[in-house]
């Protein structure tokens, strides 16, 4: 752990009171500057801390910036051993970055998270909106043993995990929109893009990178033109100090366990029940985006492999794979 990191985690564990520079200093070993050098490299970076003369240093409730021990403070043990975090106040774009860590041969679980993506990837080549400050940006580096055909669910499973997540933390109540949206009050707040590499000798993956962005926060200003119909963000920004009190740290912490548990436990897909349950297509009737005709598909339901089950107006069957079509609701 670096010097920086050792502060920011005494002033994390003393939030709201005071302790003098001599007694950081003391606990750590190190110097009284090496303490306010410290100090003011993590204010730099965002955080909040309040330095009085003859007090010393203190970290105000309602700080929310992601960080390595933020998190790990948050999370299981026992998941904590398996997994290596890094965190980013910016970077290119957590899947591009760890793709390439992934190249050059990085254990899975490596996990990178961001304060913001300079070059935010989203599905379909689209680009996915990152500003800093209000959202998670993460991607998870997993080597999966299974078929690749079967990895197809590791972002279904994403998407639990991040819906019961959000759920859990901040007692609200989230949607699936098939195949791997997620709804909250009617805009999308969350998408996933998974990315992969094939060893085509076993058909087995080299790897696999779920990569996710939730706007937690609405940003300053709102969203873009070109997207505000559509995105939309958990929290207004008004809610309550104490619960924004790192929050995103425990959502992090949270999705990592919920990931971890999920993957360990792939072959049952126990995360389809709950998908089920949120997919917000089912009992709706849609058509395919790009069939001319429009032709209205009533939503049966999800299957096993999370193929979308639709009724055609002349009673046949079809199953949907979500490589293959996008749906609208009608
Ligand atoms: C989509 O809705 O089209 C998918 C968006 C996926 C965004 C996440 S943010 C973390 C990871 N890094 C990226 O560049 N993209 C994914």
């Amino acid at each position: 752990m670096s010097v920086k990191e050792d502060v920011l985690r005494i002033l994390n564990e003393n939030k709201e009171t005071y302790l003098s520079g001599a007694q950081i200093a003391e606990k750590l070993q190190i110097s009284r500057t090496a303490v306010w050098k410290a100090v003011k490299s993590l204010n730099d970076e965002g955080y909040n801390i309040l330095g009085i003369n003859k007090l010393g240093y203190k970290m105000s409730m309602g700080d929310d910036i992601i960080s390595k021990e933020g998190i790990e403070k948050f999370l299981r043990d026992d998941v904590a051993k398996q997994v290596q975090i890094e965190t980013f106040k910016t970077i290119s774009s957590t899947n591009t970055v760890l793709k390439q860590r992934a190249a050059e041969g990085e254990k899975e679980w490596l996990i990178l998270v961001s304060e913001e993506q300079s070059a935010g990837r989203g599905r379909m080549n689209r680009k996915f909106y990152s500003p800093s400050g209000t959202g998670i940006y993460i991607s998870f580096l997993l080597r999966p043993k299974f078929l690749a055909s079967e990895s197809l669910m590791i972002t279904t499973m994403a998407a639990v995990a991040v819906a019961e997540t959000i759920d859990e933390i901040l007692n609200e109540k989230t949607e699936i929109k098939w195949v791997n949206d997620i709804f909250y009050k009617g805009k999308k707040i969350c998408g996933i893009l998974t990315e992969a590499a094939i060893n085509v000798e076993n058909y087995k993956l080299d790897y696999a990178i779920p990569g996710i962005g939730i706007n937690v926060k609405a940003p300053e200003g709102g969203f873009p033109e070109e997207i505000r119909e559509i995105a939309g963000a958990l929290l207004d920004d008004c809610r309550d100090k104490s619960l924004n009190d790192e929050l995103r740290n425990r959502m992090v912490a949270r999705l990592i366990e919920k990931m971890y548990d999920y993957y360990q436990d792939f072959e049952n897909k126990s995360f389809m029940e709950t998908y089920r349950k949120k997919s917000i297509l089912v009992g709706k009737t849609v058509y395919i985006l790009d069939d001319k005709n429009k032709e209205p598909l009533f939503v049966e339901g999800v299957t096993d492999k999370a193929e979308l089950t639709v009724r055609h107006e002349d009673g046949r069957v079809e199953n949907l794979q979500s490589g293959e079509v996008s749906v609208r609701l009608f």
